[in-house]
């Protein structure tokens, strides 16, 4: 096997024996001679695989009864225009939080929808960093407040969630998975799968119930979530492979420990890249210190010159996908839950010996 160390943002790296498992099984799933993507959504192997990865995600995140897990399709900038469709009323407002690019996606679809106060914006802030709980002037009644935990382009993450009156409403796409985390504090949490969970093609969406009633009769009924819960994801067809591997990728987490154990590791892997981005003045952080992501770790580098030199010798080195995005430029290292150590020691090693020939 010849893998390379894969820092991209999404689709991102998964856990090798995930893929193993997946290969061994592709055109013989459990001795039936067929693929679980060639087999009916109703067959009795797909719901074993199906209510396996929903019974996972309950108990990695200790979701409780009076929420729905739900996989839908349409990514998280689905869930941009789904939220605020089911949970802002006419004549409502919602709270939006704009902490940086993804931010302000959700912000820009749900004012198509309805109504929306901006209750503190950091979004354009250099260095980046989300907001700070003080600053949050809530709307009176408001619909739902909304925030982004984890800003992949800026790198910036929240650490402490608010404690709401309005239903909190969290995209968690980018750190879903990483941290243990209090589910009973939100009202909706979605996530794209493609970071931690697993392919590209499913939404993980974790609603309190009562919530989901709250839609108009003039939402269409693919759009409402309590459709998707009466049928527990199955009022279409889903996304049974993206699905198959997820439920491979929280199967992989459980026997690593869980939610704990994965928290300690994705601190330890993104304090060794901290570390060398402070140790001089070579590298400079993106993100406030109080703020930096544990998922994405953004910095730049004295020159764009120096930083294309970065990208191009860490590719030769076997590491990909650490050009920062297209709008904001730098550096970012994805160090999701299946980037191994190992991957952030070979980059410690790069960066230091990069910065002694160039700095
Ligand atoms: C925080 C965040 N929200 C939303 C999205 C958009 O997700 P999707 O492409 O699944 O719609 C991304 C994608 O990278 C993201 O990182």
């Amino acid at each position: 096997m010849n893998r390379i160390f894969n820092f991209s943002a999404g689709p991102s790296t998964l856990p090798v024996e995930v893929l193993q498992e997946a290969r061994d099984e592709l055109l013989d799933h459990q001795g039936r001679g067929l693929s679980i993507m060639e087999d009916s959504h109703r067959s009795k192997a797909y719901d074993a695989v199906h209510n396996e990865a929903l019974s996972n995600m309950r108990e990695l995140l200790g979701i409780e009864d009076d929420y729905a897990v739900l996989f839908l399709t349409g990514g998280a900038s689905g869930q941009f225009a789904m939220a605020p469709l089911n949970l802002l009323g006419e004549g409502q407002v919602a709270d939006y939080t704009d902490s940086g690019a993804w931010a302000a996606k959700a912000i820009k679809e749900a004012r198509v929808i309805g109504a929306v106060n901006v209750i503190a914006d950091c979004g354009k802030e250099i260095p980046t960093r989300v907001p700070r709980l003080d600053e949050l002037q809530y709307t009176k009644n408001a619909a739902y407040v909304h925030i982004t935990s984890n800003e992949t382009i800026s790198g910036a993450q929240w650490k402490e969630f608010p404690a709401t009156e309005s239903p909190l409403v969290a995209d968690m796409s980018s750190d879903i998975l990483s941290r243990p985390l209090d589910v009973s504090k939100f009202g909706l949490i979605y996530a794209g799968a493609q970071k931690n969970l697993g392919p590209a093609g499913v939404t993980l969406v974790i609603i309190r119930k009562d919530l989901a009633e709250r839609v108009s009769d003039k939402v269409p009924l693919f759009y409402r979530y309590k459709t998707h819960i009466a049928e527990n994801s199955l009022y279409n067809t889903p996304p049974c492979f993206p699905i198959y591997v997820l439920m491979l990728v929280t199967r992989w987490l459980k026997e690593k420990g869980g939610l704990t154990a994965m928290a300690e590791l994705n601190e330890r892997k993104a304090k060794k890249l901290y570390d060398v981005i402070d140790a001089g003045e070579f590298y400079r952080g993106t993100a406030i210190p109080e703020h930096r992501s544990t998922m994405n770790v953004t910095f730049r580098l004295p020159t764009e010159e120096l930083e294309a030199a970065f990208v191009k010798e860490a590719t030769k080195e076997r590491m990909s996908g650490l050009k920062g995005h297209r709008s904001v430029g730098g550096i970012r290292a994805s160090i999701y839950n299946a980037m191994p150590e190992e991957g952030v020691d070979a980059l410690v090693a790069f960066m230091k010996e990069f910065e002694r020939k160039n700095g």
